[in-house]
C-alpha cells in the first residue's frame, strides 16, 4: 500500500492506448507564493471517443473550483482522490477552466514547482506537472501554452516561461506580470516556469539560415564570471547540430537558468532549460577539467533535445530511450569532435562496463524500452540513457554515417510536431536503408548483457583466417529466454610486418564463422574495436598479443581496452591462486617505461595506457564477487608498479611542463598524466612531500583534486592535513564543499563513519539539497567499496538509514542511493545477510515511497 493507500500497480507498455481527450490550448495563470500559489488553468479540451469521463491527474493539489464553459461545476459533477480529478460529463468541444493552489515551499520532493532557495523553479519531467495542475500528464497530448505570471515586482525581477515573451508591466498592486507564448506544441512535462533575481549573461547566434537567436544564461547573483564557458558551450552545440545534422533552433531566444536544487543533471524544457548550477558554473579554481567537460556535454545534451525530444517527442514513458539513447548519442559525438574523440569513447565504455552491466546484472535489469513500469522516475537508468546510445551508434556503424544521419532527418521530418515511439525511429532507418532491421529491434525489447566468445584459426598452407564467434545472453531476473541479436563486431587484424586490414562482422546467429583467404601471417585479431557493441568479450589472447594491441593498435579504445584485460587478467589470476603471486612480464615493464618515457603528443592517452581498472569493472567479470580478496590484489598490483617504476613515473611527472590554467585539451593531457604519475608515486613513502608540493603549487581545481585524491589514497598523515586545508579554504562554496564531502566520504580507513557525521553537521549541508547529500552518500556507497562492504555491515547499515532519512524528503534522490544493495545477490553469505538485512528494514517501514519500493521489493522478492 502506498502513502496514500492506493494498491501500487505497474503500469505496461502492452496497455498503451491513445488519449481519450485532446487539448489543444492551455493558458495557465501562476501567481507566485511560497505557501500557497493560486494556479488557473484554462483547457480548451476536444473529446476522442463517445461516452468517456474526463480524468486528469492530480497530486498534491488544493482544488479550488472547476468549471466548464463558465458554469462552475458541483461535488456531484466530478470525483476526487488523491491521484486523480474525474469529470463525468463533458460535451464533445469546451473549455475547462480548474483553480487550485499549491505549496512550492513545502516542495521537498522538487518535482513539480519548488523553490530553489529564494527562486521558484519546476521540474515536470517525467510526471511533474501533474503536481502544479489537474492534466493529463502524458507525454502524447500535446498543446500550445499561454503561461501569465504573477510575482512580488522587486524580488523577482526575472519572470520566465516556455517560448517568446508577449507582454510585461507591473499591476496596481506591486506585481510584476509577465505574459509568455509557445508557439510549438508540447506535452506537459516541456513545461517550465521561473521566478527569481539573477545574473544574467546574453549573447547571440545567427542560425545557418541568418536568423537571429538571443541566448540569456541566468545565473546567481554575482557568479556571472562562472557562466561564460557554458554559453559559449551552447554557441558550439548550436553550430555543430547544424553542421551535423542540419538541425537549426527554432525559437527566438534560448534561456538556461542554473538552480541550486535539481534532482538530476538538466531539463530539456522548450526554449527554457533548467540546470543544476553544478552543470553551468565553472572557473578554473573552483571546477576541474572533467566539469568543464561535463558542462559541455550537458548543455549540449539539452540543446540536441530541441529536436530530439521537444519537435519529435515520446508517445509514452516506455520510449523514453527514443529521446534519451538518440540525444546521448548525439552528445557523445559532440563532444568526440570537441576534444579528443578517444577519449569521450573511454568514458562512455568504463560507463557501460561498470554501472550499465551491474545493471543488466541486477534485480532492476530492463531493456532500453522497458516493459513495466510502478515509478517512471526510477527508468532514467544508464540501460536507457547509456545503453540505449550504444544502440543508436550500433545502428550508425551498421547503417553508415551517411545513410543514418538520411534516416534521423527522415524521422525527424515524417514526426515533427508528434509523439512517436521507437518503433517509428527504426522503421524511418528502414525505409532509408533499404536493409530490413527486424532481428536488430531486439536491441529495445532485450535486457541482458551479450557474452561473445571469439576463436580464430590460422592455416599457414592455405593462407587462410577463420574466425568463429558465438553470442549467449544470459537471463535476466524479469525475461529468462533470450534470442540471438544482431551484433556490429569490428575488427582489425594486427600483423608484425605489414599494414593492418580493418572488417566489419555482422554476428546475427547463436555461432558464426568467417573466412579470410590470402592472408600470408598469422594476425593478432583485434575484437570489438572502438567497443562496436556493448557486450562482454571473451578471446583467447596471450600476454603478448594484449600487448602488442597496446602498442600497434590504429583505435585508442582498442589499445586501451588491451591494457584492461591484460591487467583483469591478472589481476583475476592473482585472486584465484591467491598469495602465491601472479608473475608480470618483462616486456609490460617496457612497454609501461616507454609510455612513461615518451609520452607522445597524447598525454591524456598515455594516461589512460597506465591506469589500473577500477574496482566496479573488475566486479563485473564475477557473479559472485570476492570483494576482499579483489581490494587487495588491485592495492598489491598499484603497490608493486610504483615500486618498480617509481624513477620512471617521478621523470615522466618532472618532465611535465605546464603554464597557467586553460581548458583546453594539450593541458587536459598533461595534468591528466601528472595526476596518474602523481597517484602511483604516493604509494610510496619518500614521495610524501610531492603530495604537498602538488597542492600548493596548484593554479586549479583539476590539480588541487589530483594531490587530494593521490592522498586520499595512499592513506596517510597528509591526506588529513590538505582535506583540513580544503575544507576551510572553501568552506562558503557549496559545489567545492561537495568535492570535499566526497573526498572524506571515499576514504578507505575507518574513521570515515565519524567524519560523515562531522560533515552533516557542516553549514553548507542540507538533507534538503540533492547535491549535498549525493556528494556525501554516492561517494561513500559508490566509491568507497572498502568500507560500504565492510564485512559488519557498518556500511550497509549507513546507507539504509540515510535512503529512510531521505525519503519522506525526496524519494526520486532517495530510490538512486538505494541501488547499491539491490545486488546483494552477488555477494558472500555475510554480506548477503547484511545487505538483506539493510533491504528488509527499508522495506519495512510503512508508507515508503512508489520509488524506493518499487527497487526494493523487486530486489527483495
Ligand atoms: N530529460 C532530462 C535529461 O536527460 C532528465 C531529467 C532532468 C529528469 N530532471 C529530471 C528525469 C527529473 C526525471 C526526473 O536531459
Ligand atoms: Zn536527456
Amino acid at each position: 500500500m502506498s502513502q496514500n493507500n492506493l494498491p501500487r500497480t505497474a503500469k505496461r507498455l502492452a496497455d498503451y492506448t491513445a488519449p481519450a481527450f485532446s487539448i489543444s490550448h492551455v493558458d495557465l495563470c501562476c501567481e507566485l507564493d511560497a505557501e500557497a500559489t493560486r494556479v488557473t488553468s484554462v483547457l480548451q479540451i476536444k473529446r476522442n471517443l463517445a461516452d468517456v469521463a474526463l480524468k486528469l491527474d492530480g497530486q498534491q493539489l488544493t482544488l479550488i473550483s472547476v468549471a466548464i464553459d463558465g458554469r462552475l461545476l458541483g461535488a456531484a459533477d466530478y470525483q476526487l482522490d488523491a491521484e486523480s480529478l474525474t469529470i463525468f460529463t463533458v460535451a464533445q468541444q469546451c473549455e475547462l477552466t480548474i483553480i487550485c493552489d499549491i505549496a512550492p515551499q513545502h516542495n521537498t520532493a522538487l518535482e513539480g514547482l519548488y523553490m530553489a532557495g529564494d527562486t521558484y523553479c519546476t521540474q515536470c519531467e517525467a510526471e511533474g506537472f501533474r503536481r502544479i495542475s489537474y492534466f493529463p500528464d502524458r507525454p502524447d497530448v500535446l498543446a500550445e501554452y499561454k503561461v501569465t505570471i504573477k510575482a512580488d515586482a522587486k524580488r523577482y525581477p526575472y519572470l520566465l516561461s516556455n517560448g517568446n515573451k508577449i507582454s510585461e508591466h507591473i499591476d496596481d498592486q506591486g506585481l510584476r506580470v509577465v505574459q509568455w507564448h509557445d508557439p510549438f506544441p508540447k506535452p506537459c512535462y516541456l513545461f517550465a516556469l521561473v521566478a527569481g533575481d539573477f545574473d544574467v549573461l546574453t549573447d547571440e547566434f545567427v542560425t545557418q539560415s541568418g536568423r537571429k537567436v538571443s541566448l540569456q544564461l541566468f545565473v546567481d547573483k554575482g557568479a556571472i564570471t562562472k557562466g561564460s564557458f557554458a554559453l559559449e558551450s551552447l554557441k558550439r552545440a548550436m553550430q555543430w547540430d547544424e553542421q551535423r545534422y542540419g538541425l537549426e533552433y527554432d525559437l527566438d531566444i534560448y534561456m538556461v537558468v542554473a538552480v541550486d536544487f535539481f534532482n538530476m543533471g538538466a531539463m530539456e524544457n522548450k526554449g527554457l532549460n533548467i540546470f543544476n548550477s553544478k552543470y553551468v558554473l565553472a572557473d578554473a579554481a573552483s571546477a576541474t577539467d572533467r566539469d568543464y567537460f561535463n558542462i559541455e556535454s550537458i548543455i549540449g545534451h539539452e540543446y540536441f533535445h530541441n529536436w530530439t525530444g521537444n519537435r519529435v517527442t515520446c508517445r509514452d514513458w516506455f520510449q523514453l530511450s527514443l529521446k534519451e539513447g538518440l540525444t546521448v548519442f548525439r552528445d557523445q559525438e559532440f563532444s568526440a569532435d570537441m576534444g579528443s574523440a578517444t577519449l569521450c569513447r573511454i568514458d562512455a565504455v568504463k560507463l557501460i562496463r561498470t554501472a550499465q552491466f551491474a545493471e543488466d546484472a541486477s534485480p532492476m535489469a530492463h531493456p532500453i524500452r522497458p516493459e513495466q513500469v510502478l515509478e517512471m522516475n526510477n527508468f532514467y537508468t544508464v540501460t536507457v540513457y547509456d545503453k540505449g546510445a550504444e544502440v543508436i551508434r550500433m545502428l550508425q556503424t551498421l547503417l553508415g554515417r551517411d545513410t543514418f544521419a538520411k534516416g534521423l532527418a527522415l524521422y525527424l521530418q515524417r514526426h515533427d510536431g508528434q509523439a512517436a515511439t521507437c518503433d517509428d525511429f527504426l522503421q524511418a532507418m528502414q525505409d532509408v536503408a533499404a536493409q530490413d532491421l527486424s532481428q536488430f529491434r531486439l536491441w529495445y525489447s532485450q535486457s541482458g548483457t551479450p557474452l561473445l566468445t571469439a576463436t580464430q584459426h590460422y592455416d599457414a598452407t592455405r593462407s587462410q583466417l577463420v574466425v568463429s564467434l558465438t553470442q549467449q545472453t544470459p537471463p535476466t531476473t524479469e525475461q529468462t529466454d533470450k534470442q540471438p541479436l544482431l551484433i556490429p563486431v569490428q575488427i582489425e587484424l594486427l600483423y608484425k610486418g605489414k599494414a593492418s586490414q580493418r572488417h566489419l562482422l555482422l554476428l546475427n546467429e547463436i555461432e558464426q564463422q568467417y573466412l579470410f583467404e590470402g592472408i600470408t601471417e598469422a594476425p593478432v585479431v583485434v575484437w570489438l574495436e572502438h567497443f562496436s557493441a556493448p557486450v562482454k568479450l571473451s578471446a583467447q589472447y596471450t600476454d603478448d598479443d594484449l600487448l602488442f594491441i597496446a602498442s600497434q593498435a590504429t583505435d585508442g579504445v582498442a589499445r586501451w581496452d588491451a591494457m584492461q584485460q591484460f591487467w583483469s587478467r591478472k589481476i583475476a589470476q592473482q585472486v584465484a591462486e591467491g598469495a602465491t603471486g601472479v608473475v608480470l612480464p618483462p616486456a609490460l615493464f617496457k612497454l609501461l617505461q616507454h609510455w612513461l618515457e615518451q609520452p607522445g603528443s597524447d598525454k591524456a592517452m598515455t594516461a589512460e595506457l597506465l591506469t589500473l581498472p577500477d574496482f566496479d569493472t573488475l566486479a563485473e567479470q564475477y557473479q559472485l564477487i570476492p570483494v576482499d580478496s579483489l581490494l587487495s590484489c588491485l592495492n598489491q598490483f598499484k603497490q608493486l608498479l610504483a615500486e618498480q617504476l617509481a624513477a620512471s613515473f617521478s621523470n615522466c611527472y618532472n618532465a611535465l611542463k605546464i603554464g597557467p590554467y586553460q581548458y583546453q585539451d594539450q593541458d587536459v593531457g598533461v595534468r591528466r598524466l601528472r595526476a596518474v604519475c602523481l597517484n602511483y608515486l604516493a604509494q610510496l613513502n619518500n614521495y610524501q612531500s610531492l603530495l604537498h608540493a602538488h597542492y600548493a603549487n596548484s593554479d586549479n581545481m583539476t590539480d588541487t583534486m589530483a594531490a587530494l585524491t593521490a592522498a586520499q589514497q595512499s592513506e596517510n598523515e597528509v591526506f588529513s592535513q590538505l582535506i583540513n586545508d580544503f575544507g576551510k579554504r572553501w568552506q562558503h562554496d557549496a559545489l567545492v564543499m561537495d568535492k570535499c564531502f566526497a573526498l572524506v566520504a571515499s576514504q578507505s580507513g575507518e574513521q570515515v563513519f565519524e567524519e560523515i557525521d562531522t560533515m552533516l553537521m557542516h553549514p553548507l549541508f542540507s538533507w534538503k539539497n540533492p547535491n549535498r547529500v549525493r556528494a556525501l552518500f554516492s561517494a561513500f556507497s559508490l566509491r568507497n567499496p572498502q568500507q560500504f562492504h565492510r564485512a559488519d555491515g557498518k556500511g550497509y547499515q549507513l546507507l539504509a538509514d540515510t535512503v529512510l532519512r531521505l525519503d519522506p524528503l525526496n524519494p526520486q534522490v532517495a530510490a538512486r542511493l538505494v541501488t547499491p544493495l539491490l545486488s546483494w545477490r552477488r555477494f558472500d553469505t555475510d554480506r548477503q545477510q547484511q545487505m538483506r538485512a539493510a533491504l528488509q528494514q527499508i522495506a519495512g517501514q510503512s508508507n515508503i515511497s512508489n520509488d524506493v519500493y518499487e527497487k526494493v521489493s523487486r530486489s527483495l522478492n
